[in-house]
């Protein structure tokens, strides 16, 4: 997690220009149609700090989709994760549930993470949604980073099992022994937990994983990006696999590192999922001469349309609103922007989704988008949570 004051994006000034973020409500895009920054969920005006922040979603076998987010409602007592619910491919979304604290009585507050089973695992039915999110008290004294789940396509959750304790307090400051960013992943009948976490004295900050094969017991912590500079600070990683070239693809922010100011997006390329650590970080230095992108990145993997099963990478950073795509192989010289036409967001969210075969879509996958506004967004500036569809691009060979 950093701090990245962005400047007013033009829909921001417009909400503020308006007085009522209610009169921005653009037309509601048709039914598994393609669009770009589609308002969906605007909080109080009163909603406390970044009011919205940092989208997750999770396509289920029935083609809905569920969308969290960091939520500052200021009428609960507690902070909770809002899980809302999409029958019409993300185009208009609507309350379902919430995934409240049950065990801490401190509230579940940042960056929620959901992820569906992929096989049974842990007494649990292939299927199952997981959330994991960072639990912590209004006075962010402590922290854990807690698993819940449901059985019932995210009607009804419980708590399974805390993931890593951070003492805190939960804040970004330098020496206070925090814990963020949950990122699932199975792999090989275990689930990896990857996290970023400033409990080690010897580090900053530095992203590290634990294992479970039960869900409810966890491994030690493994490293996967901890620099010796201490100053240095790691953070936000996300990972994609190919299953073409069988690389995977860590992305993640690199605060205070060797290139750039900011916290400029890196990558590592490796064999194991389990094995980043001993892999050497190399920036995305998108090949169109301008900036590399900055902070908060994002990656995943899909096949290319109409390229005989080959993949490419995607991945997207904070400070551009294009995404850069590679193939299968990520070469470094390889990452290429592509404009999408959905505004740039902290941690924007990238999601394949499935369309039905009898809706405009024709059964073609897209990419989903999901933006739950910017960190340091408070005040007169106006987060809300906004997402786009796209189809998904070709990688540019010209
Ligand atoms: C926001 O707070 C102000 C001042 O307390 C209050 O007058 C207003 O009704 C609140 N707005 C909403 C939407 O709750």
């Amino acid at each position: 997690m950093h701090i990245l004051m962005r400047t007013l994006t033009f829909a921001a000034l417009s909400v503020v220009a308006l007085g009522s973020p209610a009169m921005m409500r653009a037309v509601q895009p048709s039914p598994w149609s393609n669009f770009n920054d589609n308002p969906i969920f605007y909080p109080n005006i009163n909603a406390t700090s970044w009011r919205t922040l940092y989208g997750r979603t999770l396509q289920l076998s029935d083609k809905s989709i569920l969308l969290s987010w960091e939520d500052y409602d200021p009428a609960a007592a507690l902070t909770y994760f809002p899980i809302w619910k999409s029958t019409d491919g993300g185009a208009s979304f609507k309350y379902f549930s919430r995934v409240d604290d049950q065990v801490n009585g401190w509230g579940n507050w940042y960056q929620p993470f959901l992820y569906a089973l992929p096989e049974p695992f842990g007494g649990y039915p292939k299927g199952t949604i997981l959330l994991a999110g960072v639990s912590t008290p209004r006075d962010l004294k402590e922290a854990y980073i807690d698993l819940y789940a449901s059985a019932n396509k995210g009607r009804d959750w419980e708590f399974v099992s805390h993931i890593v304790y951070g003492p805190g307090r939960e804040v970004i400051d330098r020496g206070e022994q925090a814990i963020w960013e949950p990122f699932l992943h199975m792999h090989k009948g275990q689930l990896i937990c990857y996290y970023s976490t400033q409990v080690d004295p010897n580090h900053n900050q530095k992203l590290s994983h634990k294992t479970t094969k039960d869900l409810r017991h966890w491994s030690q912590e493994v490293d996967d990006v901890a620099e010796p500079d201490s100053s240095v600070r790691p953070g936000m990683a996300t990972v994609a696999y190919s299953p073409v070239s069988k690389k995977y693809v860590m992305t993640f922010e690199y605060c205070g590192g060797p290139i750039a100011s900011g916290c400029p997006v890196y990558y590592k390329v490796s064999n194991s999922p389990l094995a980043f650590g001993s892999v050497t970080s190399q920036p995305i230095i998108p090949n169109d001469g301008q900036l590399n992108p900055n902070g908060s990145p994002f990656v995943i993997w899909t096949l290319e349309p109409g390229n005989n099963g080959n993949g490419i990478f995607i991945a997207s950073g904070n400070s551009r609103e294009e995404i850069f795509v590679n193939t299968d192989a990520v070469d470094p010289n390889g990452w290429k922007p592509i404009n999408v036409g959905q505004w740039s967001a902290y941690s924007r969210e990238l999601r394949i989704i499935n369309t039905p075969k009898d809706s405009a879509a024709q059964g073609e996958q897209k990419l989903l988008i999901t933006n739950g506004g910017n960190i340091g967004c408070s005040g007169s500036c106006y987060n809300f949570v906004a997402n786009g569809v796209v189809d998904i691009p070709n990688y540019p060979r010209s």
